[in-house]
Parts: structure tokens; C-alpha cells; sequence
């Protein structure tokens, strides 16, 4: 099926249905008496959930894992989000019901959202047992028409096979009425481009909206669904929607390490990268997103997603070495680093450094392969004693990684993790850290040295204020 972009402001989408049967789904769409379910209570699927409970959906926030379905059941977000809450406390008991019974919101609802994980493998490839299994609980709760539609981040041909996959188990099961196997269903891709942090502005106001479809009807309800935002809908195929999401983030991803290797350039000539990067940006070809240098791109998503696209060319026999390049000039972002650590306190044993920001960016409390993980299971190695700060990681980072006497410290507020310090390590930029009083944190110090991996300070005023300050690409 060709592309096509609908601007979708108009009233209602004007669709060329099939039958009887159609025009009464379509009336019950239209109405928002058909429910959704959305299969898979985490990052994608909440915020989902949430949004079409905002948009006057029935919603049922489907999940197996009981404990989660409590935490929502009792007004508790399980990861930080903003403006997810006060979405929870809306909507709660009306427009959205968590459910943990995933075959009962199978056969309630008329559309499907799989929201599941698609953690990694080792080798890099998609690990889809999830998806398989949800696809398998849906042929076996195939009650009536069913639209699916598949949101996780998956490799190309993943709707294929979640159709087949219910093709060939609905078949197999009596449905009580004889009919089991025809009963009609669509599949659709339609992927999230929600960044952290950000997902409930995403939500709302997307750049896009792709939908990856194989009927008309599928089609019509999808846009019934995304006509109240005012945003471009691409109509694809299925595996085209797939391959737009995993060549979005593999592009951003491309764009991180390019700048990257600029700054690298940019210290060794005595030019500044971030002014390099606002000229870039001003060409409307480039655009100016996603072109700050740093420590490197982290998260749930890039590093996993750039993976499983090399992993999905290799299948196929491509070798899309330009990604692996991206992929390596990321990891190395972290020795680049480390190595301005050394060369500004020579030796790191017995020394004391507070690092301010942990989780892979600001707004989320995610820490999830992010560039600080690595940065201080190293300094740990070399002896350092660390002193942490995080507006928001702390509590769910000291699971897995608890204090520890004389090495591993947790602080309230920056200025006490910046204590006798030998140095500051900036490495996630929290607004709140640019709004620091530089008098008072360098007093607390022992010795005034910061090494910023975000850039958020100016360098002149950071060398006013007393500081020996190391910065990317300055
Ligand atoms: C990303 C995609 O942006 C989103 O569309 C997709 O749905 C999920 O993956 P997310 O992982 O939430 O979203 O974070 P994002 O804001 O994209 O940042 C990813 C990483 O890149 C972070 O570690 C961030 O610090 C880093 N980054 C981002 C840079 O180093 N420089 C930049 O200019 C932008």
C-alpha cells in the first residue's frame, strides 16, 4: 500500500466499508462504545492507556503482573513520569480500569494495543516472547472483530507474524458457536515515538502519527482514534511503519554520535561545539534536535533499538555498518570521559567525587542503560569514593545498587553530595542544576574542579566563580 498523509481535522473520516457489519463497528467506534485495551502496563502502555481515557475511551489498562495492576488500582504511578498522575487520579474507576485479567479485556474490548516488552538478547535481537504470547491469548479470546494493534517497538514483519500467529491459533479453538477461525480481525503497526520524560506532551501533540494497515477498515478506525489531535497521519503498510520507527530512532541515534565526534574535533582545533551545533541546526535540511554532544545516548530505547536494526539488516543479509560505526562512537563516549576525570585529578583511588544526575536524562527516574551506570561502575573500580545526587533516580537506583561505607553514598540535595568532593561529575542536565549558587557549591568542595558531561554551565562564568571546569567540545 503506498504512503499517504491525512491531515485529519475533519469531522469524521469518510470510509468505503464493507457490509453490514462494518457500518454498525464503525457507528460503535464513532460513539466510543467500543472499548480498548491496552495489553501492557509499562512506559508505552500507561501513558497510552491514559491518553485515550483523556480522549473519552473506555480504556482497560491490561497487565499479568498483579502487583503493577495494584499500584495503578491504588492511584500509584510505578515510574515517574510527569502529568501521568494527575492523569491517573482523573480517569481512575471511570474511562480507565486496571485490569490483570488480560483475556477478559481481550474479549471486552474491539481494539488492541500491545504495549508489551521487547527487552534484547544477547546478540541483539528483539526478544518477542511476549509479543508471541499476547498474540497466542488473543486467538484464543477471539470472541468478535478484533483491530491489533501492535505499539511496542518491534523488528520489521512483527505484525506479520502476530496475524499468523492468531490465524493459526484461533483456528484451532471451538468458540462455543462453531465459527472459531473466521471470525474477522485486523492488524495494524502503530508505533510510539514517546520519549521520556515527555510522553504526555508526545501524546498530545505528536509530530506524527504513523499507522501501518492492511485494510480499509483498520485504516478508518485508526484515524477515527487520532482525529482529535492535530497532527500529519501516515498511512503505510505494516512492516513500513515498522521500519520508520526503527530508522527514526537509528537516525537520532546517528545524529547524537555525529555530534559527538564533532566535539571530539571541535576540543583539538579550539572551536565550540555547541555553537557548531546551533549552525548545523539552522539549516532546515539538519534541524536542530538531537545534535548535543555529551556522554552519550542511553535509555530504554536507542541503544536496544540501534541493535536490533544491525540485528534485522544481518538477518537479511545487509551489513549497515554505518550503525555499528554510531553504536561504537557511543560506547567510546564513556572512556572519552572518564579520561577527562583522570587528566583533571591524575589519580582516582582515595579520591571523593560527587556526581550530579543518574538517570539517562532529566524528567524520568530511569536508569536504564544510561551513560552514568557505566561511568561509575568505572570510577568504583579505580577506587573512587562516590557521593550521588538525583532529583528522581535515587529510590529505585538504591535497589540495585545500595550504599556502600566508603564508597557508594546517596545525598539529598547537591550540595551535600558536593562535601569535601574532589571533584563534580555532571552527568544528567536537571534543570535544577543549572539554578545552582556557585559560591555556595564551591565552598563545599575540597578542591573546585568540575567536569561537565551536559555542557549546562558557561565556561567563563564557571571560571569566575573559581572553578577549574572541563566541559565537551569547549
Ligand atoms: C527515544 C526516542 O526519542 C523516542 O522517539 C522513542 O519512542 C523512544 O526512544 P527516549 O529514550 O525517551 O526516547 O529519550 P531521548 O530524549 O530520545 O534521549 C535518548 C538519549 O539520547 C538520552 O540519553 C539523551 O541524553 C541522549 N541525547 C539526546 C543526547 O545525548 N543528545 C541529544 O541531543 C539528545
Amino acid at each position: 500500500m503506498p504512503a499517504e498523509v491525512n491531515t485529519l481535522q475533519s469531522p469524521t473520516s469518510d470510509l468505503p466499508l464493507v457490509g453490514e457489519a462494518d457500518v454498525e463497528l464503525m457507528e460503535r467506534v464513532r460513539s466510543k462504545q467500543a472499548k480498548i485495551a491496552v495489553l501492557g502496563m509499562g512506559h508505552v502502555g500507561l501513558p497510552t492507556a491514559l491518553s485515550l481515557a483523556e480522549m473519552g475511551w473506555k480504556v482497560l489498562g491490561a497487565d499479568n503482573a498483579i502487583a503493577q495492576v495494584e499500584r495503578l488500582r491504588a492511584r500509584y504511578v510505578p515510574f515517574y513520569e510527569p502529568g501521568l498522575s494527575e492523569l491517573l487520579d482523573k480517569h481512575l474507576g471511570n474511562n480507565f480500569i486496571p485490569v490483570d485479567d488480560l483475556e477478559a479485556a481481550i474479549r471486552e474490548a474491539t481494539i488492541l494495543f500491545i504495549c508489551v516488552g521487547t527487552p534484547q538478547r544477547e546478540n541483539g535481537e528483539a526478544d518477542l516472547s511476549q509479543v508471541e504470547s499476547v498474540a497466542h491469548t488473543i486467538a484464543l479470546n477471539l470472541n468478535a472483530y478484533k483491530l491489533i494493534v501492535e505499539k511496542s517497538t518491534v523488528p520489521a514483519v512483527t505484525a506479520e507474524w502476530v496475524k499468523r500467529t492468531i490465524l493459526r491459533y484461533a483456528k484451532a479453538v471451538p468458540n462455543g458457536n462453531g465459527s472459531a477461525g473466521e471470525i474477522a480481525f485486523d492488524v495494524a503497526s502503530n508505533p510510539e515515538f514517546l520519549q521520556e520524560g515527555i510522553a504526555v506532551r508526545n501524546l498530545f501533540y505528536p509530530d506524527r502519527v504513523v499507522c501501518g494497515v492492511e485494510s480499509d477498515r483498520a485504516k478508518a478506525i485508526l484515524q477515527e482514534i487520532y482525529r482529535p489531535l492535530n497532527a500529519p497521519v501516515l498511512i503505510t503498510g505494516l512492516s513500513t511503519a515498522e521500519i520508520i520507527k526503527h530508522a527514526a530512532n537509528s537516525f537520532l541515534a546517528m545524529k547524537i554520535s555525529f555530534v559527538n565526534m564533532v566535539a571530539d574535533l571541535c576540543e583539538v582545533v579550539g572551536a565550540d561545539v555547541t555553537q557548531v551545533a546551533a549552525g548545523l541546526g539552522m539549516d532546515a535540511r539538519i534541524s536542530p534536535g538531537f545534535l548535543k554532544a555529551g556522554i552519550g545516548f542511553g535509555g530504554y530505547c536507542f541503544p536496544k533499538d540501534l541493535r536490533a536494526f544491525i540485528h534485522l539488516a544481518e538477518e537479511f543479509g545487509l551489513n549497515f555498518s554505518l550503525l555499528r560505526e554510531v553504536e561504537a562512537i557511543n560506547q567510546q563516549r564513556v572512556e572519552v570521559f572518564l579520561k577527562k576525570v583522570r587528566k583533571a585529578l591524575w589519580v582516582l583511588r582515595g579520591k571523593t567525587l560527587a556526581v550530579f544526575g543518574l538517570a539517562f536524562k532529566p524528567g524520568t527516574d530511569d536508569t536504564r542503560e544510561a551513560p552514568s551506570m557505566k561511568i561509575i561502575e568505572r570510577l568504583l573500580a579505580e577506587g573512587a569514593s562516590l557521593r550521588l545526587h538525583d532529583p528522581r533516580a535515587i529510590p529505585i537506583l538504591k535497589q540495585s545498587l545500595p550504599e556502600k561505607e566508603g564508597s557508594i553514598k546517596y545525598c539529598e540535595d547537591p550540595y551535600e553530595a558536593a562535601k569535601q568532593a574532589h571533584a563534580v561529575l555532571l552527568l544528567t542536565e536537571w534543570p535544577e542544576y543549572r539554578a545552582l549558587d556557585l559560591t555556595q557549591l564551591r565552598s563545599m568542595m575540597e578542591v573546585p574542579v568540575v567536569v561537565d558531561g551536559r555542557n549546562i554551565f558557561d565556561p567563563a562564568q564557571m571560571r569566575e566563580a573559581g572553578f577549574e571546569y572541563i566541559s565537551v567540545g569547549r
